[in-house]
């Protein structure tokens, strides 16, 4: 945890080698735009916008590690070498524009193979261009999650770990110098965690080191392919919301757990577990958990979620809650949130010269 001394909304963060300009980041945000795996025009456009608007870190969506880990068919992915072209030129623009490019990679587990939301986000069956899924055990999610997962067998598991490594070293030659983990919101991962949906009687299952043991493996695997100098974050659901499910005094202890393996920053997220969980939502209502991680486990956290205005925002890095805040909604709605909140809070941040005019 750097910068300790004062830091606020727009004090730079270090993180190894890495050095945002400030403490803003884009919540990685699906777009269900793309082809087979492809980022195309639109997620350049998407992403490049929000760095021109002063973002100090871009996280690129939930991309798939294997078509099967999509959430959509609309979903990005890095499974194969073809898909490092797009990518590393959004990575690229992102960079030139003043940020840190980031990505998020994922496996969907059981939530995977459903339709845009757009088009109601039930699952879809292959006949309409879905895909067998895989998670602990064969437990559906929910209406409309009703695909019923095929349970992982030993060699699911192997192949998982090895398709996390080799697309984090995807993400690397695509040029990406942040990338973040995606164990939050129900999928393959988080399904791993919680004991409401982890039922194996293998050593994946019963005790939390087995139910963690996936998750700490791959992100051992993953840190050995991606450089020392470069942070690796992971997103979590701090809880599940759900009374017999996962509690915050797991996640810190998990948390502990990844620090040791050379994480940088967890991404405090919750719920997306099942879909019956009581989710009490209002502004900031995750930053507590991001607060609790970041003293019970000393590692650095980013918050998230329902955090809209500047003051608040700023207030909740002053206060020592978090280390950094990710915006999503507000992002879609206002690329240039950063540059707004920047003058409500009295900072300067500098535009780009084409926009020197209007900022
Ligand atoms: C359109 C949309 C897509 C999202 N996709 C992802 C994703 O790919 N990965 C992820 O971890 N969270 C995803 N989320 C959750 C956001 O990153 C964020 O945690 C959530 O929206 C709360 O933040 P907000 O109140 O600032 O919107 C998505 C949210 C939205 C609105």
């Amino acid at each position: 945890m750097e910068n300790t001394l004062s830091p606020h909304l727009f004090s730079p963060f270090t993180v190894r080698s890495v050095t945002l300009r400030n403490r803003i980041g884009m919540s990685p945000m699906c777009q269900y735009s793309a082809t087979d795996g492809f980022a195309n025009d639109w997620h350049f456009v998407h992403y490049g916008a929000r760095a021109v608007g002063g973002a100090g870190l871009i996280i690129v969506e939930a991309t798939g590690v294997a078509p099967e880990g999509r959430i959509t068919p609309g979903c990005l992915g890095l499974w194969s070498d073809q898909h490092i072209e797009p990518l590393a030129r959004i990575a690229k623009f992102v960079k030139e524009r003043g940020a840190v490019a980031g990505i998020q990679i994922a496996h969907a587990g059981r939530k995977a193979s459903a339709d845009l939301p757009w088009q109601g986000g039930a699952h879809l069956s292959e006949a309409q261009g879905g895909w067998p899924t895989i998670a602990p055990g064969a437990l559906p999610f929910g209406d409309p999650l009703t695909k019923v997962p095929r349970a992982m067998t030993a060699a699911d598991i192997l192949r998982v770990q090895n398709d996390f490594v080799a697309t984090a070293k995807r993400a690397l030659t695509a040029g990406f110098n942040w990338l973040e983990l995606h164990a939050a919101h129900g999928y393959l991962f988080n399904s791993f965690l919680s004991p409401l949906t982890n039922q194996r009687t293998d050593n994946y299952g019963g005790s939390f080191a087995n139910r963690t043991r996936l998750l700490l493996d791959t992100t051992r695997a993953v840190r050995q392919v991606w450089p020392d100098q470069l942070p690796l974050a992971v997103r979590i659901s701090a809880i599940d919301w759900k009374a017999g499910g996962w509690q915050i005094e797991d996640s810190i202890a998990l948390v502990k757990l990844l620090k040791a393996e050379g994480v940088d920053l967890i991404d405090t997220s919750s719920g997306g577990l099942v879909p019956d969980a009581k989710i009490e939502v209002k502004p900031g209502y995750q930053v507590p958990f991001a607060e609790q991680i970041r003293h019970g486990a000393n590692l650095a956290t980013a918050a998230v979620g329902f955090i809209t205005d500047a003051k608040p925002a700023d207030e909740i890095i002053r206060s020592g809650q978090a280390d950094m805040v990710l915006l999503a909604r507000q992002l879609l709605a206002n690329p240039y949130w950063p540059a707004h909140a920047a003058k409500a809070l009295g900072q300067k941040i500098t535009p780009p010269n084409q926009y020197l005019r209007a900022w």
